[in-house]
């Protein structure tokens, strides 16, 4: 096993601008349906499968997300087989959505029918001919201003009458990112902040209008979709946990692209809080909705005081961590302690010789930066036999991420600057 270090003087680990995509459009095709925290670049997911996938047939993503690996499998002419896993709900959802193909003359007409729906409804409330049943879930007027939740009540209602669930499920992905739009929150911000009194005072927004053209914008991606992406490969959504051991065969992978977290959820992105208002919309329940963050990896403290698990480099990182809070520390083992669990998970699935790309964000805690690129290597290497190809290293040109975030959760306690990401390709043996 060649230390990471070794590597790096023979430049197999080098920063690649070509990685950037600086000024490439990432919406296209069906990429573009609903916004997600820390979403791989679509051209950094394609690249890596045409560069690593070019013989293979089935392609892992065992962080999902919102299915960007996925649907890049699906407009790939080689893959048989592409496998998703998420926790969150909402994930699951948007990659279904994101990688069924409908032919887009029928969400035509089916959205027409659904416009002329709404409106109707809209004018009958109005004139009080018609009573709409609205959610009632813990918070809902804190959230989204009275005339919003009537709007969202009528458009979410005939939505429901759709009978095609291919066809529903596409329109309930629209209405999931309207309700994110035109809620009390904070722009940009994947936690969930209301808005000040000043701005609230201002927001007025036209639900009906954001639906609309939310909804006829996924009807164009549908429409290049629906032409490009490739009948032969059969896309399994799978509503599983990584750490565990999964329904997927052994030794049946053969790549594996993927963005695992950055860290625990509390301290680093909020899958649950994100989706939180757009699960409870389309009527969740509350456990589901509330625990995606605590069974997210190292959402729950570790007991496990194994310090490194096999990775000098995580320990060297534990102590230094250690010495300035060592609670901290155990949060941070938390992570990695979870994550050893899917490398074991991860070493079943694959086949010899298969390609695994991670993409990952090196974060800083008490100031201590901490190689997540090195580690993850060293996890897998640990145990069994894997080369390491290369470590590319990538600005992140868009704001898909707080580019100072606060690693003591605390506010005004910056400290970390999330400008690059590594993509860490090891190959099995
Ligand atoms: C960085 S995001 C992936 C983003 C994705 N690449 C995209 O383009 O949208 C990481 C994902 O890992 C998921 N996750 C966290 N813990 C997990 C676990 N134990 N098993 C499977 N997925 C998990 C989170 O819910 C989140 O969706």
């Amino acid at each position: 096993m060649q230390s990471a270090s070794l590597q790096t003087e023979n430049r197999i680990k080098f920063k690649d601008e070509s990685w950037d995509f600086r000024k490439d459009f990432t919406k296209y095709s069906n990429h573009g349906f609903h916004t997600y925290p820390a979403m791989m670049i679509p051209q950094v997911a394609r690249r890596l499968i045409q560069k690593y996938g070019r013989d293979k047939e089935v392609l892992l993503d065992p962080f999902m997300g919102s299915g960007t690996a996925l649907l890049e499998a699906k407009l790939h002419k080689n893959f048989k087989k592409a496998y998703g896993i998420d926790i969150n709900p909402l994930a699951l959802l948007i990659s279904k959505v994101k990688t069924t193909p409908i032919n887009p003359e029928n969400l035509k007409g089916e959205y027409h029918q659904l416009i002329s729906r709404c409106n109707s409804d809209k004018k009958s409330v109005n004139f009080r001919e018609k009573e709409i049943t609205k959610p009632n879930f813990f918070n809902i007027g804190f959230w989204f201003k009275p005339q919003v939740i009537n709007d969202l009540a009528i458009i979410k209602q005939n939505i429901e009458k759709i009978e095609d669930k291919d066809i529903k499920d596409f329109f309930l992905i629209a209405f999931s990112e309207t309700v994110r739009n035109v809620s009390n929150t904070r722009n940009r911000e994947y936690k969930l902040y209301r808005m000040s009194q000043s701005m609230l005072e201002k927001h007025n927004p036209n639900t009906f209008e954001e639906f609309k053209s939310k909804a006829s914008k996924s009807i164009i991606g549908m429409e290049e979709y629906f032409k490009m992406h490739n009948p032969n490969c059969q896309v399994n959504i799978l509503a599983e946990d990584t750490r565990n051991l999964t329904s997927i065969p052994s030794n049946s992978v053969d790549l594996i692209v993927t963005s695992p977290p950055y860290g625990d959820s509390q301290t680093t992105v909020a899958y649950g809080q994100f989706s939180r208002l757009g699960l409870q919309w389309l009527d969740y329940g509350k456990e589901e909705v509330l625990n995606i963050d605590k069974i997210s990896l190292g959402g729950i403290p570790t007991k496990d005081l194994h310090n490194g698990l096999g990775s000098p480099t995580l320990k060297k990182t534990l102590n230094e961590i250690s010495k300035i809070d060592p609670r901290r520390a155990k949060d941070v083992l938390s992570f990695y302690v979870d994550f050893d669990k899917c490398v074991q998970e991860l070493h079943r699935v694959t086949k010899k010789g298969a390609f695994m790309c991670f993409v990952v964000g090196n974060r800083t805690v008490k100031g201590v930066q901490i190689p997540t690129d090195e580690i993850i290597l060293e996890l897998f290497q640990t145990k069994n036999h894997y080369e390491h190809h290369n470590t590319f290293i990538r600005n992140i040109p868009h704001k898909r991420m707080p580019k100072i975030n606060s690693p003591t959760n605390i506010s005004g306690n910056h400290g970390v600057t999330m400008n690059e990401e590594w993509i860490v390709i090891i190959e099995k043996q």
